[in-house]
């Protein structure tokens, strides 16, 4: 059990910012595993707009839940009947039971159907002051989805049977739906049949050698490889940098990490340099900022570092997965680096059973920031990305930024964590980190349901 943020960061000088192209929709989802269910959506500061494209002629449901669950759920039920679209606001009770919202928030902009396909698009305020409609924010929001064949009748909207599902998503900051520029170069970082063991948790460790380009690239984009079948096994992904000096004999050997038989070479591998995490997708760095390699003072050899799921226990699993990195000769203006704030992975954290709401604060001091970017970086560093990450018990992450004993806005936070999907998040604006600069990381757990103390370490239950 620990948090950490990881913060992306790229050494600064003056920065301009490219304009995004804003024409329509900017993100798009699929919410099922068969395809059948794709969703579309923009936003401004005070609106969103979603369309909705569902193989079906019968209703289309779309709802904001906190938790996943239909009870409490801020729903909306759509389609088009005898030509005409329509689309009411509902919510759900304790129990499940939707009732009609008398307050309409959400407004029809279109809808149209043909012989297999609904489209609905429709839009509302990010914040409606309506008590049964779900804020939207920065936060993960579990998007929940349902649908039939028949279209709401006099008497409301049919059960919808098996056809329903739900996806955490960041509505408002969804990461960079980019892919790698067709032909753009790769190489992959990957596991070979690895034996996972039949137990709750395993992290495995590889040190892999960078392939030699000779002179600088940057790598522009990370994606997880994730063998068929494993989606739910391999739980997250960190790669590290090992010392340059080590060699070839240092490579092909797996072993669990932390583990006291673990190879030596192991333990030069302290700094983060990507992380990835169930339920996330790549991550493309900014187009102005790329991570280095084939310079002296890049990353020759990594260490990956899976960490495997096995909850059932299941038995003879062999797992091949990994990571795949885009890399161009075409330099960008920045190289990327990383700096981790938060509480430590030890034995010294610990949270007392039963509660509700428990607080525990990782700071990253004045004295600490100053120390560290004086010399090298003394106009700062600008973070573009954050990765909040905490285990089981984690429910709200908070990274709060201090400047002359003057708060800032919080660098990252979120309000509704999901221990099953967390990746970096890219930051709307890029923000400036300052030599004596402050942060705080908070974090919030919940062990209501816990009847012993939880300690720091490596396995996730904290
Ligand atoms: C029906 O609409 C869907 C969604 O817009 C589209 O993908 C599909 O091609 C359409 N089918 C026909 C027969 O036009
Ligand atoms: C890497 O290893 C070499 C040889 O063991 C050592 O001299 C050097 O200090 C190490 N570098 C770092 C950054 O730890
Ligand atoms: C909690 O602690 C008690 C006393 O040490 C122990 O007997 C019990 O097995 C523990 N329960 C769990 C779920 O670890």
């Amino acid at each position: 059990m620990f948090e950490l943020a990881f913060l992306g960061a790229f050494f600064f000088s003056t920065v301009r910012l490219t304009s995004s192209q804003e024409s329509g929709y900017r993100h798009s989802a699929v919410l099922d595993a068969n395809g059948k269910y794709r969703m579309k959506w923009k936003f401004d500061d005070r609106t969103v707009t979603f369309e909705l494209e569902v193989e079906t002629t019968g209703y289309v449901g779309f709802g904001l839940s906190s938790n996943g669950a239909m009870a409490l759920s801020d729903i909306v039920i759509g389609g088009v009947f005898n030509g005409r679209p329509y689309l009411q606001d509902y919510f759900a009770d304790p129990s499940r039971k939707v009732h009609r919202d008398s307050d309409q928030s959400y407004r029809l902009e279109y809808g149209r159907e043909n012989i297999t396909h609904t489209v609905l698009a429709f839009s509302r305020d990010l914040s409606t002051c309506d008590p049964n409609d779900k804020e939207i924010s920065a936060s993960t929001v579990r998007v929940i989805w349902a649908y039939h064949e028949e279209d709401v009748g006099p008497s409301g909207p049919m059960y919808h049977g098996v056809n329903r599902g739900r996806k955490s998503l960041r509505l408002l900051n969804p990461g960079s739906s980019a892919t790698a520029p067709p032909g753009a170069a790769y190489f992959d970082l990957q596991n070979a049949h690895v034996p996972v063991p039949s137990r709750d948790t395993t992290y495995w460790c590889q040190i892999f050698k960078i392939p030699e380009v000779k002179k600088k690239h940057h790598i522009i984009r990370i994606e997880p490889l994730i063998q068929r079948g494993h989606e739910n096994l391999v739980h997250h992904i960190l790669l590290y940098q090992c010392n340059s000096s080590l060699g070839e004999s240092d490579l092909r050997v797996g072993h669990e990490c932390f583990h006291p038989n673990m190879p030596d070479s192991f333990t030069t591998c302290e700094t983060v340099v990507f992380a990835w995490a169930i339920g996330g997708e790549g991550f493309s760095y900014p187009s102005h900022v790329g991570l280095s390699i084939g310079t002296s003072i890049d990353p020759v050899f990594v260490l990956m570092e899976v960490h495997y799921d096995n909850p059932t226990l299941q038995q003879g699993l062999l797992d091949s997965s990994g990571l795949r990195l885009f890399y161009t000769p075409k330099l960008r203006q920045y190289d990327a680096g990383v700096i981790e704030t938060g509480v430590w992975v030890s034995l010294y954290h610990m949270l007392p059973p039963g509660m509700q709401d428990y607080l525990s604060e990782g700071h990253c001091t004045r004295e600490c920031l100053k120390e560290s970017l004086e010399e090298e970086m003394p106009s700062g560093i600008r973070v573009f990305a954050v990765l909040l990450h905490a285990h089981l018990a984690g429910r709200a992450i908070r990274t709060r930024h201090f400047r002359d004993y003057e708060e800032m806005k919080p660098l990252a936070y979120d309000n509704e964590f999901d221990f099953n999907f967390q990746e970096f998040l890219p930051l709307s604006e890029e923000r400036l980190l300052l030599p004596g600069d402050n942060l705080i990381t908070e974090c919030r757990y919940n062990t209501k349901d816990r009847a012993n103390m939880t300690w720091g370490g490596l396995e996730h239950q904290g």
